[in-house]
């Protein structure tokens, strides 16, 4: 696996370049496939025998990178690949910030087959990792994050995406003294960004998408983090989905290693707009971009950001 990072890193850089000319543009579908593209381009060229387990969205009708979907020349590591071509469609075609290109990948059988929905979700860093239980209540999980973190409740920093479904997370955290920072859309950065030491995050939580939540899981094991997960189950549909996918026990609580059992995990992300961690692209005087990237291994746990400059006869 390692021997593809900086293929991966080429992957994500590729499609947020290809995903730029549609920032703003209000066209999600023509951004989504703009970066599909991309994407699927340089994934053709890479050594692997790869296969797409987390692909786009089943109810997206942007060009998928599609489930089952074969990558690479054939020869190489047998992997398995999440990704996600634009996490944050809504925020690239708005202008807004937190969007990103996303790629993980893991050897074959590692990575949870989640289909396209909902997904409750709780992330933390390395110091509170063992110390949290997605299925004690809220309350409890802050306090044992606290202890983890050496803070008091009152330091505690809780990002949550601004949904009425959250409201009860909202006020449980509230209401002990905590602080809850809410945010629109792209929830991957911020449950990765729990684990980065330096952001002073001390935990995400939320219902959102399942193959964000796959991809969201990788990163944290190669940050020494921790996530938990359970999947929302609304109706006989979405459990019939799950099944298919090979999941015997669709409303079991997923610890970590159920949502990934490998230390040999790739994660790569580059900025298109602005998050908490990463710059978007920019443009320089002479035309070439500027990607921000974050490129993890798991066997390794090093935190790697790489800042490109891409000539214009580069890009894809
Ligand atoms: P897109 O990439 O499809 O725009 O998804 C963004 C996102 O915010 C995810 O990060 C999150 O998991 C999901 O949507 C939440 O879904 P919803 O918008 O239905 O609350």
């Amino acid at each position: 696996m390692e021997s593809l990072l900086l293929d991966f890193l080429k992957v994500t850089e590729s499609a947020a370049i290809a995903a730029k000319p549609w920032v703003g543009s209000g066209d999600k579908m023509a951004a989504d496939g703009a970066a599909t593209n991309a994407m699927r381009k340089v994934l053709n060229q890479l050594k692997m025998d790869g296969t797409v387990v987390i692909g786009e969205g089943e109810i997206d009708e942007a060009p998928m990178l599609y489930i089952g979907e074969k990558l690479g020349l054939g020869e190489g590591p047998k992997i398995e690949i999440a990704v996600d071509p634009i996490e944050g469609t809504t925020s690239t075609v708005n202008g807004q910030g937190n969007a990103i290109t996303v790629i993980a990948a893991a050897p074959k059988g590692a990575l949870l087959h989640a289909p396209d929905m909902y997904m409750e979700k709780l992330a933390v860093g390395p110091k509170a990792k063992d110390k949290i239980n997605i299925d004690a209540p809220l309350e409890e999980n802050i306090k044992e994050v606290a202890k983890a973190n050496g803070k008091s409740i009152k330091e505690i920093n809780i990002y949550i995406q601004d949904r009425p479904r959250h409201q009860e997370y909202i006020d449980v955290a509230r209401g002990l003294g905590a602080k809850v920072h809410l945010f629109n859309d792209g929830d991957v950065s911020f449950a990765v960004a729990a684990g980065i030491k330096n952001l002073d995050i001390d935990m995400f939580v939320g219902i959102g998408g399942a193959p964000e939540g796959v991809l969201q899981a990788v990163a944290l094991k190669c940050l020494g983090g921790e996530m938990q997960a359970k999947l929302v189950l609304r109706n006989d549909e979405e459990i019939r989905r799950c099944k298919e996918m090979g999941l015997a026990d669709p409303n079991m609580t997923l610890r970590h290693s159920q949502l990934v059992n490998s230390d040999d995990c790739i994660f790569a992300a580059t900025g298109i707009t602005d998050n908490l961690f990463l710059n978007g692209i920019q443009t320089t005087s002479h035309g070439s971009y500027i990607t921000h990237s974050i490129l993890l291994y798991g066997k390794e746990q090093h935190l790697r950001f790489v800042e490109s400059e891409h000539p214009v006869f580069e890009v894809v």
